[in-house]
């Protein structure tokens, strides 16, 4: 028959377009040390009733061009040399799963990057790229001094240092009011071997401007504030006395009697006059 052949000829065709695509979550965050998942799944249109996959491979892409280091493949119904760490997200995975999700087990700073996700089912194929965004959380800061003991009326500085994060974070100061000094101070970024950073800052204190307490924060990559520390320099109000442009509290103490004696004085002579003028009339 005729049409029983035309059949079977276009049956193939359709198969072919019959993969919609491969879905992955555009971008994908990861916690440094911890689990990562990159989640993807093919989507097949709904005329397949029982896709297989033929293949996978999950690539790690170091230039937009480039091939890609393979991290995990699955050919001809076998794993192909998957790298130590990189699974497929679901525990007993198999060629029916359209779940191709990638588990990254122990997360370093070298995952952060672009994927490319290549799938083979017996109905098409397709190939998809994702990101994973790594963070890791700021230490707590600590913060010391040099001269470690802050002498009043000399010349100090502040280093305020947190390691362990990424992206790149930042470090700010402020006294005890919240006014930030971050301008005077210099901060210095230090990749350690794990790709994590070291973040250190030194703020100058000069002579006469010296706050009893300072605050030192550490920011992460998107602003967000992550930890804080405060450090006492243990110089109390000294400074501010010494301040020659402001009355000292001993100062205020004479002056103060004397702008009244005074105004009394000027009053009883404004008498005096007024009287010495009436008495004229
Ligand atoms: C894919 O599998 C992973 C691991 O089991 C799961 O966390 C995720 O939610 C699944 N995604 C979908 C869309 O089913
Ligand atoms: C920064 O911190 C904020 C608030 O804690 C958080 O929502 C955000 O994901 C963090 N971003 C990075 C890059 O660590």
């Amino acid at each position: 028959m005729a049409s029983s052949g035309i059949i079977v000829f276009i049956f193939p065709v359709l198969c072919i377009c019959a993969v919609k695509s491969v879905e992955c979550k555009a971008e994908n965050v990861g916690h440094y040390g911890q689990q990562s998942l990159l989640e993807c799944v093919v989507k097949t249109s709904s005329d397949v009733t029982d896709p297989n996959i033929r293949m996978v491979a999950w690539k790690k892409l170091t230039s937009p061009e480039d091939e890609g280091d393979l991290l995990l493949g699955f050919n001809r119904g076998k794993l192909d040399r998957p790298k130590r760490g990189y699974r497929f997200a679901e525990p007993s995975w198999n060629e029916k799963n359209m779940n191709v999700s990638l588990l990254i087990t122990n997360t370093a700073v070298a995952d952060d990057g672009d994927y490319k996700c290549i799938v083979i089912t017996d109905s098409g194929d397709h190939n998809i790229v994702t990101t994973l965004k790594v963070q890791a959380r700021y230490r707590i800061p600590s913060v010391h001094s040099t001269p470690e003991k802050i002498v009043p009326n000399s010349e100090s500085t502040l280093i305020c240092e947190s390691r362990g994060g990424y992206p790149k974070g930042t470090l700010r100061w402020f006294d005890e009011e919240g006014t930030d000094w971050t301008g005077s101070s210099e901060m210095e970024t230090k990749p350690s071997d794990d790709g994590l950073f070291q973040l250190t800052s030194r703020l100058s204190l000069f002579r006469g401007s010296t706050f009893p307490i300072y605050t030192c924060a550490v920011f992460n990559a998107s602003g967000g504030k992550e930890d804080s520390i405060t450090f006492e320099t243990n110089i109390h109000d000294k400074i501010k006395d010494s301040d020659p442009t402001k009355p000292s509290p001993e100062t205020s103490k004479i002056v103060a009697p004397l702008v009244v004696i005074g105004s009394l004085i000027v009053g009883l002579l404004l008498l005096l006059l007024y009287r010495r003028r009436s008495q004229r009339k």
